[in-house]
């Protein structure tokens, strides 16, 4: 019979590697956190419609790359492909946007998209994202460019930040219009002249050498900005120098997203190869009404959790030997008549609190001391006749092989900090 294998191009993390995982995603939730942002747990599946007015049907996401099925009542439903579309639809359906301003939330988990498979990119894979909902401030802005710096710093991660403006409407539509006179003069196929037709902005983002350089000289959407779209703007860049948050200003940046107004940003690595963006963000002025909700402004990011993962094992930072979530002690009974004794005690340190296993099976001493080298426990402890009966153990430390004796009565409060 064929072996199940998962569906093609899902990212999975399974032991050992999955602390890794765990531990990037649980630094940069820490992250989000301490800013206070609170967590919003979110349906994986959302009505289609969602992500087409959400989104844009002119994205690739939505046009391309969505998981959209009917469900057994007939309605159109698709796997979650982002999460900020989801986010404003709870926020709009609890009436969030009426009380305190501004709603500051996070939420993690997996975002589907039928993408072609490779190194970083996945048709299953991982995001840690925040969202701060109501206010337009510039302070805003650069708080959430900050909590995704903030948790890069304290992974040691190195990366870019690439930062523009898209402006308000006004800018917006003053650009367009000289971006379409321009491009309706260059040389290009008809799918690229449709792509072009339903948004101009999206010829920044090919990556052909043709359209390239032809897009070479085209009218900047930064060179439109009104006065005070360009005022917030500098108001950011003036703020993320003050905290001391490097950055370059990308004007040909383009995000996959058609909600974006105003402060656009990626998080770029440069130990990815193809999938650099580590991250990316911006502000979205119209979803909310879009949406049916208040007309008020948002701001948020989405960090790819897989890509940091693969940033920070390029960089060598190997998290995982990182001992933080690794057991405290590890208990091996000597002789079968000892096992019930060690699994009461077992059960008595995990109920102090004290994490801890036990080798389990019917295995010699030897193959006893192996399991608890794999456990990556930071203590051992052997339990037979003798320690039973003087209610003495050593507790082995198993980086320095040390050992010290230790009453099997007070083994908890060695733990204790
Ligand atoms: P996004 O740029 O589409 O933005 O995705 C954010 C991050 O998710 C990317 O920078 C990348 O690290 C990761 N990512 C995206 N697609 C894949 C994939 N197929 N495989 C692996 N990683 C991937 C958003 O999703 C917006 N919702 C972010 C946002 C929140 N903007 C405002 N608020």
């Amino acid at each position: 019979m064929n072996e199940i294998q998962a569906p093609k191009g899902v990212s999975e993390y399974y032991p050992p590697r999955s602390k890794n995982f765990e531990f990037i995603r649980e630094t940069l939730i820490s992250a989000a956190r301490l800013s206070g942002y609170e967590l919003m747990e979110l349906p994986v599946f959302e009505e289609t419609e969602l992500f087409k007015r959400g989104v844009g049907e002119s994205t690739d996401v939505v046009s391309k790359e969505m998981y959209t099925f009917e469900d057994r009542g007939g309605r159109s439903i698709t796997l979650r492909p982002e999460g900020t579309a989801g986010v404003m639809r709870s926020v709009i359906q609890y009436n969030l946007d009426k009380g305190t301003l501004p709603v500051k939330v996070w939420y993690s988990g997996p975002f589907f998209r039928a993408e072609r498979p490779q190194a970083g990119r996945y048709r299953q894979f991982y995001q840690l994202g925040i969202e701060a909902i109501g206010l337009p401030s510039p302070e805003l802005d650069v708080e959430v460019i900050a909590v995704a710096d903030r948790a890069f710093k304290k992974l040691g991660l190195s990366y870019r930040l690439d930062i523009t403006s898209l402006g308000d409407s006004a800018s917006r539509s003053a650009h367009r219009k000289d971006l379409v006179d321009f491009i309706s003069k260059l040389d290009l196929d008809e799918a690229t002249q449709k792509r072009a037709a339903i948004n101009p902005l999206r010829l920044f983002d090919d990556k052909r050498e043709e359209i390239i350089s032809q897009m070479a000289k085209a009218p900047l959407l930064l060179d439109y900005l009104s006065m005070e779209s360009a005022k917030s703007f500098s108001k950011v860049q003036e703020l993320l120098g003050n905290l001391e948050i490097a950055f370059t200003v990308n004007p040909r940046m383009v995000r996959g997203l058609d909600y974006y107004t105003g402060t656009t940003f990626e998080f770029v690595s440069d130990k990815l190869g193809a999938q650099s963006g580590i991250g990316g963000g911006g502000r979205y002025d119209g979803l909310m009404a879009e949406l049916g909700g208040s007309d008020i402004s948002g701001i948020g990011f989405g960090l790819g959790i897989d890509r940091i993962l693969l940033a920070c094992e390029a960089e060598g930072l190997l998290p995982g030997e990182n001992d933080s979530n690794s057991l405290d002690l590890f208990l091996i009974s000597l002789g079968e008549e000892n096992k019930d004794y060690v699994v009461k005690l077992l059960n008595d340190l995990r109920n102090a609190g004290i994490s801890a296993d036990m080798a389990y099976g019917d295995r010699a001493l030897k193959g006893s001391m192996k399991a608890a080298d794999k456990s990556g426990a930071k203590f051992a402890v052997v339990i037979g006749d003798g320690e039973i009966s003087s209610g003495i153990c050593a507790l082995k430390d198993m980086k320095s092989g040390q050992s010290k004796e230790v009453r099997l009565s007070a083994l908890a409060q060695e733990f204790a900090i």
